[in-house]
C-alpha cells in the first residue's frame, strides 16, 4: 500500500513524511548551548532523529548560523534557532525533551569543580526558564560538574513547585559508551554487544564502571579491571589533555548525549523496556543522588530520595523504575565506599548554591 500511494501520489516525498509523522509522535526537543562543541554535533545527531519533530536550537552566540546549517538537512524535523535571552521563553515552549550543554569546558590541571563557579549560574538560570515554560519537560543535564549541576536544577525545580524527579537526568552515557568501548578492546568481544552499567557519579573515583556485570561476559584478571576502572573515570581527562587546551570531550559526548536523548524519547512514546545508565534521584544510596541504570516505557512506580547514577527503566513520564545496583564485586564495594565523600560534597555544594 505504501509503495503504490508512493507512485501514485504527484510529490513522492510529501507522502513519505505523512507515513512517518502518521506512526511517530510529534517531540519537539530544546538544545540550550547548541552552538558550542558538544551542542552543533548534537544538534546534527537530533536532526537526524526521526523521533523528533521539532528541535530548537538555543545559544547566546552563533545560534543563527548553526541553525540555518543544521535546517538544510531533509529529516523530519523543523529547526528553529534562539539567539538571545529574550528568546529562551520561546524555545523552551512545549517542549518534551531539554538537553543543557551550556557552559565552559575544562582545560588540562582542572577538575570538573572548578568549572562550578561559571556553570552553577548557567545551569540555574536555565533551569528557571525550564521551570517557567516547559515544567513538564525531560531534562537532561550534561554541563558539568553533573555531580552539582543536577542537584542545582532540582533545587530550582523545588523552589519554583515544579520538580518531579522522573524527569530530571544527569548525562553519565559518555561513561558508558567509554566502559564498553575500553572493555570489548581487552576482552576481544564485539563492541556492539557489550553492555557495562556505569553507576555513582560523573568526577573521577565517583565514576563506577561495574566490569563484573558486563556482558558478554570474559575472564579478566584483576590487574586488567582495575585497568580498565581507572581509564573509565579518567576518560574525560584523557581528552582533556588530548585536546591540550581547546576544551574537553565533544564528539563522544554529542553521541552519548544523542544516544540518551533517543532512549528518552522512546520511553515517552511508550517503546517498552528502554534501560539507560543515568544520574537521578533514587533510595538506592543514602546519598541524595546517584547514576543509576534506567528502563524507559509504559507504566508508572517510583521510589527515591537520593542522587546516584543507577541503571534506570525510561517510560511515558521519564524514570519508571530504578533498578538495583545488582551484585558487586568486592573492588566495586570498595569503590563505592571510597567514591560516597566526594559524591556527598559535590551534591551538597550545588545544593547550597541553588538554595543560599
Ligand atoms: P563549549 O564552550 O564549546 O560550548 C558551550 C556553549 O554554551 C557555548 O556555545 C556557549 O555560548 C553556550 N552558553 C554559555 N552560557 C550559556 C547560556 N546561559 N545559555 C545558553 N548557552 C550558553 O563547551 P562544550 O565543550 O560544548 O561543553 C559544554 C559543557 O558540557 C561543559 O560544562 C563540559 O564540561 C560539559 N561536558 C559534560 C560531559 C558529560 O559527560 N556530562 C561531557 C563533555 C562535556
Ligand atoms: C567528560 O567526561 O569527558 C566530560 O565530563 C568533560 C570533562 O571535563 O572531562
Amino acid at each position: 500500500r505504501f509503495i503504490k500511494s508512493l507512485t501514485t501520489s504527484p510529490s513522492s516525498h510529501i507522502v513519505r513524511r505523512g507515513y512517518a509523522s502518521e506512526a511517530v509522535p510529534e517531540r519537539k526537543v530544546t538544545v540550550l548551548g547548541a552552538a558550542g562543541g558538544i551542542g552543533q554535533p548534537l544538534s546534527l545527531l537530533m536532526k537526524l532523529n526521526p523521533l523528533v519533530s521539532n528541535l530548537a536550537l538555543y545559544d547566546i552566540a552563533n545560534t543563527p548560523g548553526v541553525a540555518a546549517d543544521v535546517s538544510h538537512i531533509n529529516t523530519r524535523s523543523e529547526v528553529v534557532g534562539y539567539a538571545s535571552d529574550a528568546e529562551l521563553g520561546k524555545a523552551l515552549e512545549g517542549a518534551d525533551v531539554v538537553i543543557i550543554p551550556a557552559g565552559v569546558p575544562r582545560k588540562p590541571g582542572m577538575t570538573r569543580d572548578d568549572l562550578f563557579n561559571i556553570n552553577a549560574g548557567i545551569v540555574k538560570g536555565l533551569c528557571e526558564a525550564i521551570a517557567k515554560h516547559c515544567p513538564n519537560a525531560l531534562v537532561n543535564m550534561i554541563s558539568n560538574p553533573v555531580n552539582s549541576t543536577v542537584p542545582i536544577a532540582a533545587e530550582v525545580f523545588k523552589k519554583a513547585g515544579t520538580y518531579d524527579p522522573k524527569r530530571l537526568f544527569g548525562v553519565t552515557t559518555l561513561d558508558v559508551v567509554r566502559a564498553k568501548t575500553f572493555y570489548a578492546g581487552k576482552a576481544m568481544v564485539p563492541v556492539a554487544e557489550v553492555n557495562v552499567p556505569v553507576v555513582g557519579g560523573h568526577a573521577g573515583i565517583t565514576i563506577l564502571p561495574l566490569f563484573s556485570q558486563a556482558t558478554p561476559k570474559a575472564n579478566l584478571s584483576d590487574e586488567v579491571i582495575t585497568a580498565l576502572t581507572k581509564r573509565t573515570q579518567d576518560g574525560g581527562t584523557e581528552v582533556v589533555e588530548a585536546k591540550a587546551g581547546k576544551g574537553s570531550a565533544t564528539l563522544s559526548m554529542a553521541y552519548a548525549g544523542a544516544i540518551f536523548a533517543d532512549a528518552c524519547l522512546k520511553g515517552l512514546n511508550g517503546v517498552p523496556d528502554v534501560i539507560e545508565c543515568s544520574f537521578v534521584q533514587s533510595t538506592v544510596t543514602e546519598l541524595p543522588f546517584f547514576a543509576s541504570r534506567m528502563q524507559h516505557s509504559g507504566a508508572s512506580s517510583l521510589f527515591y530520595s537520593c542522587i546516584f547514577a543507577m541503571e534506570v527503566r525510561l517510560g511515558k513520564n521519564g524514570v519508571e523504575e530504578v533498578l538495583g545496583l545488582g551484585p558487586l564485586s568486592d573492588f566495586e564495594k570498595e569503590g563505592l565506599e571510597k567514591s560516597k565523600p566526594e559524591l556527598k560534597s559535590s551534591i551538597e555544594k550545588g545544593i547550597k548554591f541553588a538554595t543560599q
